[in-house]
């Protein structure tokens, strides 16, 4: 395993931001951690609700070695190292990746990942809801924790110890192949939210319909033969169902 850095502060703005203003300073593998973000950003402008002691909210960077072509697969790794941990802790549900990378369990949202590339290096900042037990009307997607799940608290650096080494070895291999591994890929495409299902995929003032048939090796979504590569999946909701 690389060795981790990890910086703790009992409060910050936004985790991912305190990377981008010491991007200079922090080599690869440093995480950020805070007991609460006073400006936790999700994707798209979003508000992440991140409440003082309840929940994880960190960030770390990657300097990848790989093209930039080769970088649309990592934030479905990402998440897929998350949802092999909460499989671990939440038995008997469902737990399945949203594209491009939301962890939902049954129909409701519990992780969401913020990636983004600033000055050729990879930000990425995950928010997973461990025990939070009551939420803010304004976050999206019905939101759940494992607390809410399973009935039970959980230590939130157990959780980051156990994600930051099963990431590091599925980031391992997804370098040294440039593309999501196949054993990965069929997992994913097996716990795909939405799979088959008709969606409406919104990205900034455009939009595409159609039918999820799954994801790629570099992470795109399949939407009927259509190659997506951003967006926001809706569910379209017949009338009478
Ligand atoms: C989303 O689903 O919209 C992405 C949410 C990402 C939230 C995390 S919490 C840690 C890191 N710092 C932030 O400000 N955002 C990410």
């Amino acid at each position: 395993m690389k060795s981790i850095r990890l910086i703790y502060y009992d409060e910050i703005d936004s985790t991912n931001e305190e990377l981008k203003r010491n991007i200079n300073n922090f080599e690869e593998f440093t995480v950020i951690l805070a007991d609460f973000q006073s400006k936790g950003k999700g994707r798209n402008n979003r508000e992440w609700f991140s409440p003082k002691g309840e929940n994880l909210y960190f960030s770390f960077i990657l300097e990848s070695k790989i093209e930039i072509k080769y970088l649309s697969g990592l934030p479905i790794i990402i998440g897929f190292s998350i949802l092999k941990i909460l499989e671990e802790f939440i038995k008997n549900k469902k737990i399945y990746i949203k594209w491009p990378n939301d962890i939902i369990v049954e129909s409701k949202k519990i992780c969401g990942i913020l990636v983004e590339y600033y000055k050729n290096k990879i930000i990425a900042g995950i928010g997973l809801n461990v025990n939070s037990e009551n939420f803010p009307n304004f976050q999206e997607n019905n939101p759940t924790s494992v607390k809410l799940e399973t009935g039970k608290d959980f230590d939130r650096l157990i959780i980051l110890k156990i994600f930051l080494k099963k990431f590091q070895k599925f980031y391992l291999e997804f370098q040294k192949v440039k593309k999501i591994p196949d054993n990965i890929l069929l997992e994913i495409n097996d716990k795909l939210f939405l799979k088959n299902e008709d969606v409406l995929i919104e990205f900034h003032n455009s939009f595409e319909t159609g039918k999820i048939q799954g994801i790629n090796e570099v992470g795109a979504l399949i939407l009927d033969n259509k190659l997506i590569y951003a967006g926001d999946v809706k569910k379209i909701r017949r009338r009478g169902k």
